[in-house]
């Protein structure tokens, strides 16, 4: 099953409507918008009028007495943006209970933010994948989701959909995708120097195309060998922290770290083997490289044995020339 290439259609002020209740938010800030369009310009024009017909000229030099109240023009200016705000409202709040209460029947997914990457849980299988969200089309979504450090913001502007994750706490946010596609997903909120990095995607799929995914095992692909499959495996997860060219990102570049010397500042210094790797994932802060700090969040429990071979076999071929 191929990711699709990201759709990117739609109108001048919107990307194309995918979610069921897509129309919803595009309508009501369409009403918003054209209220404030016809707003400015009414009063705009009223201004300039009266500006041009009050203008100080000859035989018209002297102010006219001052006005201290006019029944009507006040409550003209109170009752019309009473009755357009709490329209405004009502009609907000019903489609914000739309978007707030997931049908009974979604299919609950996990999602966990941290930085700087997706996680995403499958119910049943557990099937862990990262950065892009694989549902079935036609289909209610309910993510469940939380943070494992700062907040992040699940943000699909395709589904009209954005909502924050906090540590500590779960958060919830359904959709129901009405195209086969792949839409870009954002992380919304400012967390760290990866975020800008911190994209991904949300396929949606046919029915059985969701069916074999879930079937699918471990996501690795066995026609493609080992040291690619752990290339798009760091593409997906460590890109956003650690460089493979030796330039300095927030975390040390793995270029040249297979079968050289490692210096630590919580302990002895060791020449990086699999067995060095390995731990580095599932317990990142044992050994600190020597001018990093612990940051590195613990990828026990989200990367099977397979995708932390392929890691292995593509950082074995990360070598500088002459090393
Ligand atoms: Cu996560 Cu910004």
């Amino acid at each position: 099953m191929e990711t699709q290439s990201l759709v990117n259609k739609g109108s001048f002020w919107f990307p194309e409507a995918i979610s069921t209740y897509a129309h919803l938010v595009d309508n009501l800030y369409g009403f918003v918008q054209w209220i404030s369009v016809i707003l400015l310009t009414v009063l705009t024009l009223w201004m300039i009028y009266f500006i041009i017909k009050y203008r100080r000229r000859k035989g018209n030099e002297v102010a006219s007495g001052q006005l201290t109240h006019h029944l009507l023009l006040e409550v003209l200016w109170t009752v019309i943006p009473t009755v357009l705000v709490m329209f405004i409202f009502v009609w907000g709040y019903k489609d914000y209970l739309t978007m707030s209460a997931a049908p009974s029947n979604a299919l609950p997914i996990r999602v966990i933010g941290q930085q700087w990457a997706w996680i995403f849980t499958y119910p049943d299988t557990g099937r862990i994948e990262t950065n892009t969200l694989t549902v079935p089309v036609n289909t209610p979504i309910k993510l469940i989701m939380s943070a494992k450090d700062s907040y992040h913001s699940f943000f699909v502007p395709n589904f009209r959909i954005k909502r924050n994750l906090v540590p500590n706490r779960y958060t919830t946010l359904w959709f129901e995708a009405t195209k086969v596609g792949a839409y870009r997903l954002y992380c919304a909120e400012l967390c760290g120097d990866g975020h800008s990095r911190m994209t991904g995607a949300v396929n949606v799929v046919s029915k059985d195309d969701y069916d074999a995914f879930l079937e699918s095992g471990d996501g690795l692909d066995a026609s493609v060998p080992l040291d690619i499959a752990g290339k798009k495996v760091y593409d997906q997860l460590c890109a956003a922290c650690h460089s493979v060219d030796g330039s300095k990102m927030t975390c040390p570049t793995l270029l040249d770290v297979y079968g050289t010397k490692r210096n630590f500042s919580n302990s002895e210094s060791l020449v990086a083997d699999e067995n060095y790797i390995r731990e580095s994932l599932l317990e990142p802060n044992k050994k600190l490289v020597k001018g990093f700090a612990g940051i590195m969040p613990s990828f026990n429990g989200l990367l099977k044995d397979a995708q932390i071979d392929a890691l292995i076999a593509y950082i074995q071929t990360l070598k500088s020339e002459g090393n």
